[in-house]
């Protein structure tokens, strides 16, 4: 199966999906409209509202309120999008000018909290207690991992584990959340309601895990972002936590310094060095093969499941989060 095939199978529920979306993003301010649309419009990949329609249907839902679920993840994501543009100093996002760029920090954060506040109006018209309580805690805990990421920046004593806290609070609690919900909808039992979960901390941990390889070897034009963005803003990452690891335990101290010093400067300037060191430590395959981990133990909570093609798309989704290029 591949993506758009995977697409198929909840295509019905995806344009409704849309429509929510497209309806819930009205406002009386013109500057909301104007921005928001062209965030939310501007070509993502939509796998979190895919992935919360999908666990959904492998669980056996059969009423429409996962179609809310689904609008409201993407709301959050696009919300953290937003804000992690204008905190990254980025200036591109999915091929295009991000919305910071274009309207200044002041306007896209304002707009990321109209999306995150109408997100909460949309919870409370699921009007469900569960619902509610798992949202709530997964932005909580997003930003504490943005906030917990920002300690780490130009700081080069950030280990593996530290990383691996802040990935699973940024981006892993999301889809967390989108899977634990199509189980919570579906009325399973606690114990399946929770390897869902477990499938979404898995894969959304090699989700992040790719992303930070791409950052370092993308082709910047099908990424859609700038590619170097974490290094030019110190951002202790995998490939980088690795590289530092390695040519310590092999005594380099020339690599040592340069790479605590592109951490702890940021910048640019060294990063044909910092590149040579990270294939010389073969950091890249190293981040992937802990991505390909998480992958393969995202695919083992699957168990609970009966077969179906939703779950052969739960599986092939968790392959793509490590195979994709954007
Ligand atoms: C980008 O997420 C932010 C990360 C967690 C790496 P996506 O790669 O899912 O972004 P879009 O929605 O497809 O643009
Ligand atoms: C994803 O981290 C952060 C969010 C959860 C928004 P990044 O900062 O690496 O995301 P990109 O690369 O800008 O999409
Ligand atoms: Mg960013
Ligand atoms: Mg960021
Ligand atoms: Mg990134």
């Amino acid at each position: 199966m591949n993506y758009t095939e995977i697409q198929a199978l909840v295509n019905s529920d995806m344009q409704a999906v849309n429509s929510l979306i497209q309806k819930r993003l009205q406002s009386d301010v013109v500057l909301v409209n104007q921005l928001s649309h062209y965030i939310i419009n501007s070509g993502g990949k939509r796998l979190r509202p895919m992935l919360a329609l999908m666990m959904a249907r492998a669980c056996g839902y059969q009423g429409c309120k996962h179609i809310d679920i689904a609008a409201i993840v993407e709301f959050i994501h696009t919300a953290t999008l937003l804000h992690d543009d204008v905190v990254d100093e980025s200036d591109m996002r999915r091929g295009k000018d991000t919305a910071n760029n274009v309207w200044g920090n002041q306007a896209a954060v304002l707009v990321g909290d109209f999306l995150y506040s109408r997100s909460f109006e949309m919870m409370v018209d699921v009007n469900q207690m569960r619902v509610m309580q798992i949202l709530a805690q997964t932005t909580n805990i997003i930003a504490e991992g943005e906030v917990l990421q920002l300690l780490n920046i130009n700081d080069a004593d950030t280990n593996e584990a530290r990383y691996l806290e802040v990935i699973y609070s940024k981006t892993a609690k999301l889809f967390e959340a989108a899977c634990q919900l199509g189980a919570v909808l579906s009325e399973l039992p606690k114990e399946q309601e929770m390897q869902a979960a477990q499938y979404g901390i898995h894969l959304g941990t090699a989700f992040q895990l790719v992303d930070d390889i791409l950052d370092y070897n993308a082709d910047s034009s099908k990424l859609g972002k700038n590619v170097g963005d974490d290094l030019a803003e110190g951002k202790p990452t995998l490939p980088l936590i690795r590289a530092l690891t390695v040519s310590e335990e092999k005594g380099n101290s020339n690599d040592v310094a340069l790479i605590r010093s592109a951490i702890e400067k940021g910048g640019l300037d060294y990063i044909d060095d910092i590149l040579l060191i990270i294939e010389k430590t073969d950091s890249l395959n190293y981040t992937n093969e802990v991505a390909k981990k998480e992958t393969q133990r995202a695919i083992d909570c699957l168990g609970f499941l009966p077969e179906s093609k939703f779950k052969t798309a739960l599986q092939e989704l968790a392959l793509f989060s490590i195979s994709r290029t954007s």
